[in-house]
């Protein structure tokens, strides 16, 4: 990988964010930079073929239905769906995991039903399960190990009943980094016939993911974490179980016939895009796969294993300095969490941005895990294609400034 010729394509990394610093951007769990290669084919679509999907018989109509309906056929060759009909466009991961929950509830959970998520989760995998209670179903959460932040997969089989309909894990954790053994936890789920969902958010940017090997019934990602632009998420589902759920959303564009008195669903993926779709969205998707193929993932993943490792020696050597997550990078993505003394992370973001250093603080959207971690927020550094070792320097610099600004 030629990390300097990657950042040419990102014009924001030659930004300037204060007066003499350079932008060192390790706020990439939060949402990644765009390469050129992205934002000319979205402006590119705006200026040549801008015109409604799936309806028009014109020039314009017929360019853009064939650019967003490759754009699906990319993203699911990309995660190794079977087909593009297994592959329906979201916002975000937010709202494909809500999409798998409004669609299971109706028809699929029924009161008495339980769950099984884990407190390892980011808040749009649980707050779509835990308002269920109402309807009476229990979500019950897998613990993890304090001391390495994996998950205790023993938990799955001692919470597994026959009451249990869904399973639903993260795949790689934006706090602690530990990437999850999906395929096992996948296996509890389907030995005991229950649906497996997983929450992609932080993995399908990083690695390769192959949706087939992982045997999971759904996988929910965002494009904004993978170079993409924001309001294009995704989510994969198994062709024959999507054909067999109930639509979340209604209207133009899901429908096959419609009378007064009842309609009749388009075909896959479409019955699960209502309206006018994020068009521009999803072909920038389709870009930003485009773009990180052409990287290769296996060495993406490798660069950042790389700067993970050095970073965390490198944090190991600041006294005071608390890092959580394992250690062991087969199960660990470019996530570094970290308390300094009793610093607030807000102060240690905010000394950290005058030196043009991002990172971010607070719970991370995390809060169930932070809280289990005995934490009230920590500061986060992620990593991304683009940055450095010495961007991870600059961030060993800042944290020596703000023990210098608290006399540490
Ligand atoms: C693991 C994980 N899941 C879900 C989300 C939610 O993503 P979005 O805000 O794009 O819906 C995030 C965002 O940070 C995340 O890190």
């Amino acid at each position: 990988m030629n990390i300097e010729k990657i950042r040419k394509d990102f014009p924001i990394l030659e930004r300037e964010v204060h007066p003499g610093k350079k932008l060192v951007y390790l706020d990439n769990a939060a949402t990644s930079q765009k390469p050129n290669q992205v934002i000319d084919v979205i402006s590119e679509f705006y200026r040549n073929n801008n015109a409604n999907i799936h309806r028009g018989v014109h020039k314009l109509s017929e360019e853009s239905t064939e650019m967003y309906d490759d754009a699906h056929t990319k993203v699911s060759k990309f995660i190794n769906a079977d087909k593009m009909e297994e592959m329906i466009f979201t916002r975000n991961t937010s709202e494909s995991i809500n999409l798998v929950m409004h669609s299971l509830v109706d028809g699929k959970l029924k009161k008495g039903d339980e769950i099984i998520s884990t407190v390892m989760e980011h808040h749009s995998n649980i707050v779509p399960w835990t308002i269920l209670k109402d309807k009476g179903i229990k979500v019950n959460f897998v613990d993890i190990n304090e001391k390495d932040g994996i998950l205790k997969l023993e938990q799955f089989e001692e919470l597994i009943n026959k009451n249990t309909k869904l399973v639903t894990c993260i795949h790689g954790s934006n706090v602690l980094g530990t990437i999850n053994p999906v395929k096992e936890i996948g296996k509890i789920a389907h030995d005991n016939d229950a649906f497996f969902l997983v929450d992609g958010a932080q993995s399908v940017p990083h690695m390769k993911v192959d949706v087939k090997k992982m045997d999971c019934d759904f996988f929910a990602f965002s494009g904004h974490k993978m170079l993409a632009p924001t309001g294009i998420g995704a989510l994969y589902g198994k062709e024959e179980i999507l054909e067999n759920i109930s639509p979340f959303m209604y209207g133009g564009d899901m429908i096959k016939e419609v009378s007064l008195e009842k309609s009749s669903w388009n075909d896959l993926p479409w019955k699960f895009e209502a309206g006018t779709s994020n068009i521009s969205g999803g072909i920038g998707l389709g870009a930003a796969v485009d773009y990180l193929e052409s990287v290769g993932m296996d060495d993406i993943r490798d660069h950042e294993i790389k700067l993970t490792e050095y970073a965390l020696n490198r944090l190991e050597e600041v006294d005071g300095l608390k890092l959580f997550g394992p250690k062991d990078m087969k199960i660990r993505g470019g996530v570094v969490s970290f308390v300094l003394n009793k610093v607030h992370p807000h102060d240690v973001a905010s000394i950290m941005d005058t030196e043009g250093v991002a990172v971010r603080s607070g719970h991370h959207c995390a809060q169930p895990l932070i809280e289990r971690l005995g934490e009230n927020s920590t500061t986060r550094a992620s990593f991304y294609l683009y940055n450095t070792k010495e961007e991870v320097d600059k961030l060993i610099e800042g944290i020596e400034k703000v023990k210098k600004t608290f006399r540490l």
